[in-house]
């Protein structure tokens, strides 16, 4: 051990040194005043002190605080010959580790040693203890704080993923205000597609009100507040219900806060995402600011590629129906044949009550039923006279055909169906699977019965055309044969209203 004896009894300290030097201490140093003890404590290290009350030059008190200030690990003992309860009291509150009453035998002195040197071990092994146990709960936070991300990025990576399979921008819409009233300091949203003149907000999408409570439809602001709102570099605006226009400032509304967040294409406002907070919320926590941030760029991203995507879609439609002009261009008598096949076959769909989806379908695909005729030769397709069995067969490739080239626009099953099953027969005995009954899809069976109407009521080189009665007395003698009653019975309740003009 390393000791320092501060001891102005020069034979009392020599007494000391010399004991604590038998009983093999590394060092022992004696100081005969306070001054010596503070160069001493400043330039070497000691596991001990022992301190006389009394010095020539300074208090041992004084001494003490220079010891603690300097080492505040080493332990100190004070030695007096005439202690008072208030002295023993101070120096203890000061930092003593223990005190020696003069006289002391040299015993004593040993024991002291002893014990104040345990207790500084064990006030290591604590301080060790407590640094691992500071140690320990920094590592918790860290992987709190890690376990926080991980669940962060994971709401992100599915929130990603739940766009990405959005199909439609209403669908989107919904989507947002759903996902964004799950956040735990908001309870309900709206979402707003801005109008070009950016003169108001109209709602598309409202979730997490209440019946009773008034949805926001159309809020109609002043051209400062929408530039607040959705001006150049605005991001993510707090605001107050009345701030945002009447018609969601409601009592129980009055003292909420809401978060108003842009969506922009190549920096163009179109939307803005409004999330009214909980009453106890004054606004986004962070990591919320972070979800709905990404929220909003990715909803906006989703958007641009929807409407390029449909843009696209459009493009390729209006060139298969320039196809499809083209293709009935070249025959005199066939011309417009596809138009009115569709407005037939949407009549009639609707007649049956068939869904609005459905309906789409037959305004759009019942236009390019016959697209397959492309890949047919023309001499096959403008001939005057009727087809070899050859030809024939030529010409009922046209439906197969005709879903190989709409493959790529993403059609559904039942769209395709249209276009490749518009020649099937009720009995079975058309092409090209030779479908039977309810095999041949429903939509395509109004089509046939559409097609097959207009081929008779158009002019052909080799007969004139047929009236509209004689083409329905033709169909009605082919019902069962060769299409579906039911259908057949609407389609000619449709036509001869039609034709009388009702
Ligand atoms: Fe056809």
């Amino acid at each position: 051990m390393r000791v320092l004896i501060v001891e102005d009894d020069v034979i009392l300290g020599e007494l000391l040194q010399e004991y604590l030097l038998r009983l093999d201490h590394e060092r022992v140093q004696l100081c005969l005043n306070g001054r010596d003890a503070c160069i001493a404590v400043a330039e070497q290290t000691f596991d001990c002190a022992f301190v006389d009350l009394r010095l020539p030059d300074m208090d041992g008190l004084r001494l003490l605080e220079r010891i603690k200030g300097e080492d505040h690990g080493l332990p100190v003992v004070m030695m007096s010959g005439y202690p008072t309860m208030e002295y023993t009291i101070e120096a203890m509150r000061k930092g003593a580790s223990d005190f020696l009453t003069k006289p002391f035998t040299l015993q004593d002195v040993a024991l002291t040693l002893q014990r104040v040197i345990k207790e500084k071990g064990l006030l290591l092994e604590n301080l060790s203890l407590q640094l691992e146990c500071q140690a320990r709960k920094e590592l918790e936070k860290v992987n709190r704080e890690l376990e926080s991300r991980v669940a962060e990025q994971t709401r992100l990576f599915q929130i990603s993923g739940d766009i990405d399979e959005i199909r439609s921008s209403d669908d989107l819409y919904n989507r947002i205000v759903q996902l964004a009233s799950n956040l735990e300091s908001v309870d309900k949203a709206s979402f707003f597609i801005v109008p070009q003149d950016k003169s108001s907000l109209l709602s598309m999408a409202n979730f997490g009100w209440e019946d009773d409570e008034f949805e926001p439809q159309h809020v109609l602001l002043g051209e400062d507040k929408m530039r607040q709102l959705l001006g150049n570099g605005c991001n993510h605006v707090l605001m107050r219900p009345n701030e945002v226009g009447v018609s969601i400032e409601t009592e129980s509304h009055s003292n909420r806060l809401l978060s108003c967040w842009p969506l922009r294409i190549r920096g163009e406002a179109f939307g803005l995402l409004m999330a009214v907070h909980k009453p106890q919320y004054r606004g986004l926590a962070s990591e919320e600011k972070r979800l709905l941030d990404f929220l909003i760029r990715k909803a906006s991203l989703a958007v641009e590629n929807m409407a390029l995507y449909e843009s696209l879609i459009s493009n390729f439609y209006g060139i298969l129906k320039s196809l499809v002009n083209a293709l009935e261009a070249k025959d005199l008598y066939t011309g417009k044949h596809s138009e009115r096949v569709t407005r037939y076959a949407v009549e009639v769909g609707r007649v049956l009550g068939c869904s609005s989806t459905q309906v789409e379908s037959l305004e759009t695909i019942g236009y390019l039923h016959d697209i397959g005729k492309i890949g047919i030769q023309d001499f096959i397709l403008n001939k005057p006279g009727s087809l070899t069995a050859e030809e024939y067969e030529i010409v009922k490739k046209h439906p197969a055909i005709g879903e190989i080239i709409v493959a790529d626009l993403g059609l559904t099953p039942e769209e395709s169906s249209i276009i490749r099953h518009h020649h099937e027969k009720w009995d079975g005995s058309g092409y090209p699977d030779g479908l039977k009954g309810e095999e041949i899809p429903f939509l395509a069976r109004i089509v046939s019965i559409a097609d097959a109407f207009d081929a008779m009521t158009s002019k052909r080189a080799y007969r004139d055309a047929m009236s509209c009665s004689e083409s329905v007395k033709e169909l009605m003698r082919n019902r069962g044969k060769q299409f579906d009653p039911d259908a057949l019975d609407a389609f000619v309740c449709f036509i001869q209203k039609d034709e009388s003009g009702q």
